[in-house]
């Protein structure tokens, strides 16, 4: 099978992605973080295929999408004001929440943990795709698993275009990086920085928020310190480059900014004008394109960890870390 793309505008696209989902089907579709493959979150059997097609670890739960807040009480358990804030205030949006589940969801979903991380997505074709569908769609990023996550249609079609049926192509996602997970579960604890800054959480909840550190014996296999890899080595530089190292490697180079850093191979530069925005959104699309040119190594500047900058250096610590 090889996947179609067709246009997330096309309403025709979206009826046949629908009844692709209602008949337990996987559809690949756009999200302002991310691209989604997307399963009926109440059909157990759609969601194992999503795990098989990802090859994915069955202890790793998925992400449920819901078309508004008001779906919140069809998966999970809302009795705290906290979310009820927090969904006014950053939903539509790049924000997980991780909450009591409802005994209802199949296990696979939650891979049997009493929570769900539940979000509300803001790219209006992901939103009407699930009212389409209707059903909530348990979808993780749209990429085999650990390698970096899609962020265009083009993308998806190339690491899964034989195991999915539809992929709806809503452009390049706005964000780039995927949703910031917060657990509500217990003492609320971000379990994945992300698209979503971290102060603006702080300043909702009005306290600090503590942020889980990497392990391997994860809560949130985002959590895992190999993930979002490239298949080139790639290490973390302390300071902007000021030239290739001296050698026969081949070295890409990952630039926050405009670079003059002679002697690379190849240089991606994330932000040409210099908004950490433009650099999150930027980040998997620019990785992507230096693994695929076959270099030896590939360094990557820093950025300020503050706003965005905390998400970007986290996909960038894992993707540098060293397998165990
Ligand atoms: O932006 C995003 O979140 C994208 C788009 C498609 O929505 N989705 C995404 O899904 O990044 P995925 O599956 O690649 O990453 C979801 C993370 C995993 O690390 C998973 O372990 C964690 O969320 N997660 C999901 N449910 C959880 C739960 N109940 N408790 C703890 N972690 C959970
Ligand atoms: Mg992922």
């Amino acid at each position: 099978m090889t996947a179609r793309i067709r246009p997330a505008t096309d309403l025709i696209a979206l009826a046949d992605a629908a009844a692709v989902l209602q008949r337990g089907g996987l559809v690949a579709f756009p999200t302002e973080t991310v691209y989604g493959l997307g399963a009926d979150a109440f059909d157990a059997r759609a969601v194992a295929r999503v795990f098989e097609v990802k090859a994915r670890p069955s202890f790793d739960p998925l992400i449920v999408h819901l078309a508004e807040a008001a779906s919140l009480d069809w998966v999970a358990v809302a009795d705290d004001a906290r979310i009820e804030a927090l969904a006014a205030r950053f939903w539509p949006g790049p924000l997980t929440l991780v909450l009591r589940r409802r005994p209802e969801l199949p296990d696979i979903v939650t891979a049997g943990l009493d929570t769900v991380g539940v979000r509300v997505p803001a790219h209006p074709a992901a939103r009407a795709l699930i009212a389409a569908a209707g059903t909530p769609l348990a979808a993780p990023s749209a990429n085999p698993f650990g390698y970096v996550s899609p962020t265009t249609a083009a993308h998806v079609a190339e690491l899964l275009g034989d195991a999915v049926e539809l992929v709806l192509d809503g452009g390049p996602c706005r964000v780039g990086l995927e949703s910031t997970i917060l657990s509500l579960a217990g003492d609320p604890v971000i379990l994945r920085p992300g698209g979503l800054p971290r102060e603006a959480l702080e300043d909702a909840l009005g306290t600090r928020l503590a942020v889980a550190a990497p392990s391997d014996r994860p809560l949130a296999p985002g959590q895992l310190q190999r993930h979002y890899a490239t298949r080139t080595p790639l290490a973390i530089l302390d300071q902007k480059a000021k030239a290739a190292p001296a050698g026969r490697e081949r070295v890409g180079l990952l630039a926050q900014g405009p670079t003059h850093a002679p002697g690379f191979a190849a240089v991606e530069v994330l932000a040409p004008d210099g908004a950490v925005e433009t650099a999150a959104a930027r980040l998997f699309a620019a990785l992507r394109r230096l693994d695929a040119m076959g270099l030896d190594r590939i360094l990557a500047e820093p950025c300020a960890e503050t706003g965005l900058g905390h998400a970007i250096m986290d996909r960038l610590r894992r993707a540098a870390a060293r397998e165990a």
